[in-house]
């Protein structure tokens, strides 16, 4: 099988599914191979908390032409897997390769199956793109072809615990996998102090307290695959959920904003999380740190909106705080904001590159030690190397306008 992920995510999806019982596990660009069984598909969909999507596939083959592609997906028994009364739908994508567009790929795979049923039932099954029966993929990479089916139907990201959202929500796999990245283990106090929606405190409670991913969600496509295991499904879900357990240190979720708070309030109840999650009104300044130590995760804003000096003044903030308030704790900032993440004034232990969709980010580790809250000479020599270098840029931008 193969579960997909974001770049950056590969390696902590792989220990989830190894944890699962995945064998032969290998990590590809953006995904993870692994072999497994029925119960291994319906359990990496229902509790892989890093992965968006789990395909099966079901055959490999050259396609250096269209007529090759067409031949061989008719050799395929399309009976094992789809009748005229299931819909299906399909999903092309091809690079490096003589068929070069994804569209064509897809009418010609369609074109196949439609006949191939045509001529053995005299009638065909249809399509359906929004909600298929069976939603099929076919990749072509350098003239090697994959037919498999999409296990998961939409993306394993919409848990289904998400009522509403704010201006920015970060992808629940993409903090879940942060949360993986981190090494926390749900063993000490969490705190995320830009919280938003409330997406990263939401994730690290359904990981501390061992909800699985999918607790939320009732729809997968493989649930309306001809060979469904209904009993081996419910067999899977109770065993999961035997496992949930109480958290007995403190998740904080907290934001500035008011507004932003009601809808993390929002969707922590719709997570029945009330008695797991503290949510604040508080700039991160204000923050008072919960005793005992513990991990700190954020997503502060990106910027594209936000002018220069005020990103300067932003991260420097985090930087103060973290380092008045937060000694004993490790701090884990996420920004596409290289430059800015400067501004924190601590040399990160880690920092790992993370695809937050297209964009390319750092998910840099700060350790707090007592230590920390010098600001040293070299920190202010960058800061007035990049305001200055900035600020030139900005000028040499506004010249080419004019
Ligand atoms: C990119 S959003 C976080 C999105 C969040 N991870 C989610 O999934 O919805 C950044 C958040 O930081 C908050 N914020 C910005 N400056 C802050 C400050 N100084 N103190 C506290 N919160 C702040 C904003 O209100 C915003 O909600």
């Amino acid at each position: 099988m193969i579960a997909k992920t974001f770049t950056g995510m590969e390696e902590v999806l792989a220990m989830e599914l190894t944890d699962l019982g995945a064998t032969e596990v290998r990590t590809v660009k953006r995904g993870v191979q692994f072999y497994g069984d029925k119960k291994l598909l319906y359990k990496a969909n229902y509790t892989c908390r890093s992965a968006l999507r789990i395909l099966k596939p079901i055959a490999s083959f050259k396609a250096m032409n269209e007529t090759q592609l067409y031949d061989e997906v008719r050799k395929i028994d399309w009976s094992e897997y789809l009748d005229t009364e299931r819909t299906f739908s399909i999903d092309g994508i091809t690079s490096y390769s003589n068929i070069t567009h994804s569209k064509y790929l897809a009418l010609k795979t369609k074109d196949a199956i439609a006949d191939q049923f045509r001529e053995k039932f005299g009638k065909r099954p249809s399509v359906n793109k929004d909600y298929p029966d069976v939603a099929i993929n076919v990749r072509i990479f350098k003239n090697e072809a994959t037919v498999s089916l999409d296990s998961s139907g939409e993306s394993l990201h919409k848990r289904g615990y998400r009522v509403a959202t704010g201006p920015a929500p970060m992808n629940e796999v993409l903090a879940a996998g942060l949360i993986l990245l981190s090494g926390w283990k749900g063993d000490t106090n969490f705190i995320d102090p830009m919280c938003g929606s409330g997406t990263i405190p939401i994730e690290a409670a359904l990981l501390a307290r061992n909800i699985p991913s999918g607790y939320f969600r009732d729809d997968y496509s493989f649930k309306r695959w001809k060979d469904f295991d209904s009993d081996l499904w419910n067999e899977i879900k109770t065993e999961a959920e035997n496992e949930i357990k109480e958290f007995d240190k403190k998740i904080i979720g907290s934001d500035w904003s008011g507004r932003i708070l009601t809808v993390a309030k929002d969707n922590v109840s719709s997570a029945g999380l009330k008695s797991t999650i503290t949510l604040k009104t508080s700039f991160i300044d204000d923050l008072q740190p919960i005793e005992g130590g513990g991990i700190l995760i954020m997503n502060p804003p990106y910027g594209e909106r936000i002018k220069i000096d005020d990103i300067i003044e932003l991260y420097k903030g985090i930087g103060d705080a973290l380092k008045q308030n937060f000694i004993g704790y490790s701090a884990w900032v996420i920004s596409s904001h290289q430059e800015a993440l400067k501004f924190v004034g601590l040399r990160p232990s880690r920092n790992i590159t993370v695809f937050n969709g297209q964009l390319e980010c750092k998910f840099a580790k700060f350790e707090l030690y007592s230590g920390s809250k010098k600001n040293s000479g070299e920190n202010k020599q960058t800061e007035e190397k990049f305001r200055q270098n900035e600020k030139n840029d900005f000028v040499k931008r506004k010249r080419k306008r004019i």
